[in-house]
């Protein structure tokens, strides 16, 4: 066949391909109107620098106010980046004005200075589900460029976060340095923040780091001097050898797995910056129980994840029981997200999860209150993964400032396996998650809101965003393979 004949049907190949994708997408394009987005409570402590990015999505540009805003803070009224310090505690509560040249939105935006960060749980881009150990500053810098480029952080993605291999070695005084990947750490932590964005690194409480490279032992509060001097605003604190050590004191206590943490955490908490502390131990000794009293912001409750039906349903599904111990400022961590194109190392490969695995694995994420940190090359984001991880309604039920992890209300053991998940929300709505567990579609006629707690009211479907009715206790439901529902149950005034 001539070249010229393969052209049409190259098209024609195109056009499927883009028809396919698009057929997935179930977010709703993107308004051109301002829209506020992200956190609305944020925590900082007194005297700490503080950065806040006003995330809004809609066409640009985007002017940005607040009224009432407190002395000590200044917006960037072009970028919507506050900065500054408050001394005083307490809560401030100010009114976010967003305009562009179709329309304007307003939305309250408490901070709240005290002794608790993370209010709400972490969104942002961590390195490892992709480079893995192939990670340098030119690929951070370059899912860092697209998370700004691509519009995530005007959804409240703000979290660029190097995990393992970027250690070097150690200065004669002790002083970590970076491997010739990471030239210069401050230089990336002053660049992120120049564009609103937060620096997050990795280190060990043993000796080595889980790929070998140098870890924190007996240098914490060198380590945390060091990493608050680069601007660092997140530290993941990865177990691995301290199982040498734990070893060889012979003493499995508690109070022998808090201890590496409570030192680390003795060293973070000394340092004049805000630092979120992920503790990551696998979940060893129910470490949900107890990773508030070592000051951890959230705990991995689990080894690691793949981009596999077969870790992430095994992963997500088993969260349930630990609902009682996720709060603001404290989360459970049942591992980072596998969408997009994922590899832990040089050979990247799009996520082996269908559409509605994504779906799952996004809406449940989002119920359990996890942290949200993207693991895929943001730089060669899709349409569909893009349109997965700027539905704001979905990221507002993560975002919620109650804080509260869903719990599982309904789990059908028998043949069929479905679960719902039901989500107490600020407003006095609910969440709820009705998940299709097996591999073919499942369809109910006669799902009782009532036997499971909940009250009827409007629905929404929240990946659609669109209203379905209001029902008082039966619902009626088609959910795919592997797939999920995400409404929300807004009560209904009768009075209106
Ligand atoms: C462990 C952690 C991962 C990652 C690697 C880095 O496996 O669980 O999330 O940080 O170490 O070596």
């Amino acid at each position: 066949m001539k070249r010229t004949q393969l052209f049409p049907l190259f098209i024609l190949f195109l056009i499927c391909h883009c028809i396919k994708i698009n057929s997935q997408i179930l977010t709703p394009p993107l308004s051109k109107l301002p829209r506020i987005n992200g956190a609305k409570v944020f925590g900082v402590r007194p005297n700490s620098p503080l950065l806040f990015k006003i995330a809004a999505a809609g066409e640009k540009p985007i002017k940005y106010e607040v009224k009432g805003l407190p002395n000590g803070l200044q917006l960037n009224t072009e970028t919507g980046l506050i900065t500054g310090k408050l001394s005083k505690r307490g809560d401030y509560l100010m009114q976010v004005k967003v305009s562009n040249s179709l329309g304007n939105a307003e939305r309250s935006l408490t901070i709240k200075v005290g002794d608790k960060i993370a209010l709400t749980p972490p969104m942002g881009w961590n390195s490892w589900n992709c480079w893995g150990r192939d990670v340098s500053k030119a690929k951070v810098l370059s899912s860092a460029q697209a998370m700004i480029d691509k519009g995530l952080i005007d959804h409240g993605w703000n979290y660029i976060n190097v995990d393992d291999a970027w250690e070097g070695q150690r200065a004669a005084d002790g002083t970590i340095q970076t491997n010739d990947s990471f030239p210069d750490m401050k230089g990336l932590g002053d660049w992120l923040h120049a564009r609103g964005l937060k620096f997050g690194i990795y280190t060990a409480p043993g000796p080595k780091t889980c790929l070998g490279f140098i870890g924190s032992y007996q240098h914490e509060l060198q380590d945390m001097t060091t990493f608050a001097g680069w601007g660092v605003d997140y530290v993941k604190s990865d177990w691995c050898s301290y199982s040498g050590i734990f070893d060889q004191e012979k003493d499995t206590s508690l109070a022998a797995y808090k201890k590496p943490y409570l030192k680390m955490y003795d060293a973070i908490k000394v340092q004049n910056r805000d630092i979120y502390y992920s503790v990551c131990q696998y979940g060893m000794r129910e470490v949900w129980k107890w990773g508030e009293s070592v000051g951890a912001n959230s705990w991995r409750t689990t080894g690691d994840i793949e981009d596999s039906w077969e870790s992430m349903h095994e992963i997500g599904f088993n969260q349930y029981f630990m609902y009682p111990y996720a709060k603001p400022g404290h989360w459970n961590d049942p591992d980072m997200l596998v969408v997009g194109n994922v590899g832990w190392g040089k050979n990247l490969h799009p996520t082996r999860l269908t559409p509605d695995e994504q779906y799952t694995h996004i809406s449940l994420w989002s119920l359990l209150a996890a942290p949200l940190l993207l693991g895929c090359d943001l730089a060669a984001l899709d349409d569909f993964t893009l349109s997965l991880l700027t539905n704001d309604e979905v990221l507002d039920i993560n975002q919620d400032p109650l804080g509260k992890q869903a719990r599982r209300v309904y789990c059908n053991r028998s043949r069929y396996k479905f679960h719902l998940y039901a989500k107490e929300l600020e407003d006095g709505s609910v969440a709820l998650g009705i998940f299709n567990l097996m591999n073919y579609n499942l369809s109910y006629n006669d799902i009782s809101l009532s036997q499971m707690g909940l009250k009827g009211g409007m629905i929404r479907d929240l990946w659609r965003q669109k209203d379905i009715g209001v029902f008082d206790d039966i619902l009626k439901v088609n959910i795919p393979a592997h797939g999920v529902l995400l409404y929300r149950i807004t009560k209904v005034d009768n009075k209106k």
